[in-house]
C-alpha cells in the first residue's frame, strides 16, 4: 500500500478543553478509603472507589497530596515530590489508580505544593547541615536575625499563627540563622528566584505528566514570589485584604506570573496540554491573571465558600466571576466546600450572626446547628452551582450532605493551626474526617480499623450504602444532577431572568432554567417541565406549582 491509496486512519482527537465545564471531585486521600486497614486512606482505596465516582457522574478527580510527608499539615508538607507516601501506597498503585480512572472516563489532577517543602525534604536537610550563605541554603529563605540575631528578620506572620520565622540552633546549642515558613515551621518556604528551584519543579510537572496525569492543582500559587530586598518590609494586615497592584511583599506579586508562564510551556509539551488550576487567595480582579491561557489556564474562585445564603450575594459573585473568567479566556470555577473550609451544610445551618471561618477555627463551644436548614440550603446551593457554566469542584462527602464534625476531642486534633495558636483555634479537621461508606463498625466501611480521625455516630445516617437506597437522599440528588448536567451542559452562556429579588433565576441554553428561592416563603415557579428539584415541589389543588423556600428547581422551558 502506498501513501496515496491509504485510507486515513482515525486519530482520536484529544479534547484539550475537557476542563472548561468539568465537575471535579476532590479526594483528600488520607480520609477517602483505606484499603489496607491501617486507619489511613490510601491510593488503592481510591482505585477501589473509582466505580463509585464514575457512577456519581463526575468528570475528574483531584487528589490532595499523597506524597511522602511527615503529615505536619495533612500532606501539604511534601518530603519528595516524585513519590507516593509508603503509608498510602507505591508508584505502581498510583499507576493502577490512573489506569482505573482513565478506564472509567475520569481525568486525574494532582496537587502540587511549590511554595514550601517539608522540613524532611532532602534539600532542607542539606540546608541545615550547611553554612549560612551556602548554595544549599539559597534554595530556601534563610536570614540573620535583627538586634544581634535574637529578633526575627521581619514581622511577617505565619498563616497558622505566630511568626513566619523559626530560628535554628546548632547541635551544641548555639543559636544561628532564621528560616521563613509562611505556614508551619515544618514547611520551609522555597526561594523561587533560585533557578535550581524553578528547574526542579518543571521536572516534577513532567514526572507526573509522563505518568498520565491530566492536570495540576497549584497550592498557594500566589505566594511564590517574595520581596526579599532588605530591610524586609512589613506585610499588609490580612483584615484589609491584599493590595491590587502587586505591591505586597509576600503575596500576589507580579513576578509570580513569570513562573507560571514557564510552567505553561511545560504543560503544553503534552497532547492534550496538561491543565492547571491556581489556588490564589487574592483580590477578585487579580484572580484571572493566574487563569490566563499563557499561565495556569484556570484559577479557583472561592467566593461562594465565604458567601451567606443570600440571593444578592450569590448573584453578584456569579456575575462578576463569569465576567472575569471571560476576560482571561478561562472558564469560571465554583467551590462550595473543600478541605480548608467548614462544610457548606454546616455554614448554612449556623445562626446568621456566625461567621463560618470563626466557627471553623473556634476553640470554644460551637453555636447551635440547625441541621434541617443547613441541609436544605446546601442542596439548593449545590444544584445552583451545578447549573452554572464553568467547572464545579465537589469536595468528598458533600455529595452525602455531610456536616462538619464539630466535636473531635481536643487530644485527637491534627491541624497545625490547633498547635500554632496554642489551642486557641481548632482548625480544619472537622471536614477531613474519613468518609462513611456503610454502617459497619469500626469505621463505617472506610477501612477495617479505627480511622485516623474519629467519626461521629450520625455518620450512620449519611453513609453511601444508606443514601444509595434512598431516592430523596443528597447522594441521589447529586447523581441525578450530574447526569442531567452531562446531558444539558453545552456552551458557556447564561441569561439572567429577573422576576423576584429573593430568587436567583437564570437560563442556560435549549430551555434549561435553574431557579433558586433563597427565602423561606414559597415563590412562583415559572412554567416548564420540572427536571429536578432539591426539595419537594408541591402543586396546591387547583393552583399553580410553587417553588418552595430554600429550594432550587431545574426546568425545561419550551
Ligand atoms: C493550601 C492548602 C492548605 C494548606 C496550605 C499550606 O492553602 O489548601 O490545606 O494548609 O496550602 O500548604
Amino acid at each position: 500500500m502506498t501513501d496515496t491509496d491509504a485510507t486515513p486512519t482515525e486519530v482520536p482527537v484529544a479534547d484539550a478543553d475537557w476542563w472548561r465545564q468539568a465537575t471535579v471531585y476532590q479526594v483528600y486521600p488520607r480520609s477517602f478509603a483505606d484499603s489496607d486497614g491501617d486507619g489511613l486512606g490510601d491510593i488503592a482505596g481510591v482505585t477501589s472507589r473509582v466505580p463509585y465516582l464514575a457512577q456519581l457522574g463526575v468528570d475528574a478527580i483531584w487528589l490532595s497530596p499523597f506524597y511522602p510527608s511527615e503529615l505536619a499539615d495533612g500532606g501539604y508538607d511534601v518530603a519528595d515530590y516524585r513519590d507516593v507516601d509508603p503509608r498510602l501506597g507505591t508508584l505502581a498503585d498510583f499507576d493502577d489508580m490512573v489506569a482505573a480512572a482513565h478506564g472509567a472516563g475520569l481525568k486525574v489532577i494532582v496537587d502540587i505544593v511549590p511554595n514550601h517543602t517539608s522540613d524532611q525534604h532532602v534539600w532542607f536537610r542539606e540546608a541545615l547541615a550547611s553554612e549560612p550563605g551556602s548554595p544549599a541554603r539559597a534554595r530556601y529563605v534563610f536570614r540573620d536575625g535583627l538586634d544581634g540575631g535574637a529578633t526575627p528578620p521581619s514581622t511577617w506572620p505565619s498563616n497558622f499563627g505566630g511568626s513566619a520565622w523559626t530560628r535554628l540552633t546548632r547541635p551544641d546549642g548555639t543559636p544561628e540563622q532564621w528560616y521563613l515558613h509562611l505556614f508551619a515551621p515544618e514547611q520551609p518556604d522555597l526561594d523561587w528566584s533560585n533557578p535550581e528551584v524553578r528547574d526542579d519543579f518543571k521536572a516534577t510537572l513532567r514526572f507526573w505528566s509522563d505518568r498520565g496525569v491530566d492536570g495540576f492543582r497549584v497550592d498557594v500559587a500566589h505566594g511564590l514570589a517574595k520581596d526579599l530586598v532588605e530591610p524586609l518590609r512589613d506585610a499588609n494586615p490580612k483584615d484589609f485584604g491584599l493590595p491590587t497592584d502587586g505591591s505586597d511583599p509576600l503575596y500576589d506579586r507580579d513576578e509570580v506570573h513569570e513562573i507560571f508562564q514557564e510552567w505553561r510551556e511545560v504543560l503544553d509539551e503534552y497532547d492534550p496540554p496538561r491543565t492547571a488550576v491556581a489556588e490564589a487567595w487574592v483580590a477578585r480582579e487579580r484572580v484571572s491573571l493566574y487563569a490566563r491561557p499563557t499561565e495556569l489556564g484556570q484559577a479557583f474562585n472561592f467566593e461562594l465558600t465565604r458567601a451567606e445564603f443570600d440571593p444578592a450575594e450569590f448573584r453578584t459573585i456569579i456575575e462578576s466571576n463569569l465576567e472575569l473568567a471571560a476576560e482571561s479566556g478561562a472558564s469560571s470555577t465554583w467551590v462550595l466546600s473543600n478541605h480548608d473550609v467548614v462544610r457548606h451544610a454546616t455554614r448554612y445551618g449556623l445562626p446568621a450572626t456566625t461567621d463560618g471561618d470563626a466557627f471553623l477555627l473556634s476553640g470554644g463551644t460551637s453555636p447551635e446547628l440547625d441541621r434541617a436548614t443547613g441541609l436544605r440550603r446546601a442542596r439548593a446551593a449545590s444544584m445552583l452551582m451545578l447549573a452554572l457554566p464553568g467547572s464545579a469542584y465537589v469536595y468528598q462527602g458533600e455529595e452525602l450532605g455531610l456536616f462538619e464534625v464539630a466535636d473531635i476531642p481536643d487530644d485527637q486534633l491534627q491541624d497545625p493551626v490547633w498547635i500554632r495558636t496554642e489551642h486557641g483555634l481548632k482548625g480544619r479537621d472537622g471536614c477531613r474526617v474519613p468518609l462513611p461508606w456503610d454502617t459497619s463498625s469500626p469505621a463505617f466501611g472506610f477501612g477495617t480499623h479505627e480511622p485516623h480521625l474519629p467519626q461521629p455516630a450520625w455518620f450512620a445516617d449519611s453513609a453511601v450504602s444508606v443514601e444509595e437506597g434512598d431516592a430523596d437522599s443528597t447522594l441521589s440528588l447529586y447523581r441525578r444532577a450530574l447526569a442531567l448536567r452531562h446531558q444539558l451542559q453545552r456552551g458557556e452562556d447564561l441569561t439572567w431572568v429577573d422576576d423576584d429579588p429573593a430568587v436567583v433565576h437564570f437560563a442556560r441554553h435549549d430551555g434549561w432554567h435553574s431557579v433558586t428561592n433563597f427565602s423561606t416563603e414559597a415563590a412562583a415557579l415559572p412554567e416548564g417541565e420540572v427536571l429536578l428539584s432539591s426539595g419537594p415541589v408541591e402543586t396546591p389543588a387547583g393552583g399553580a406549582a410553587q417553588l418552595p423556600g430554600e429550594t432550587t428547581v431545574w426546568l425545561r422551558v419550551r
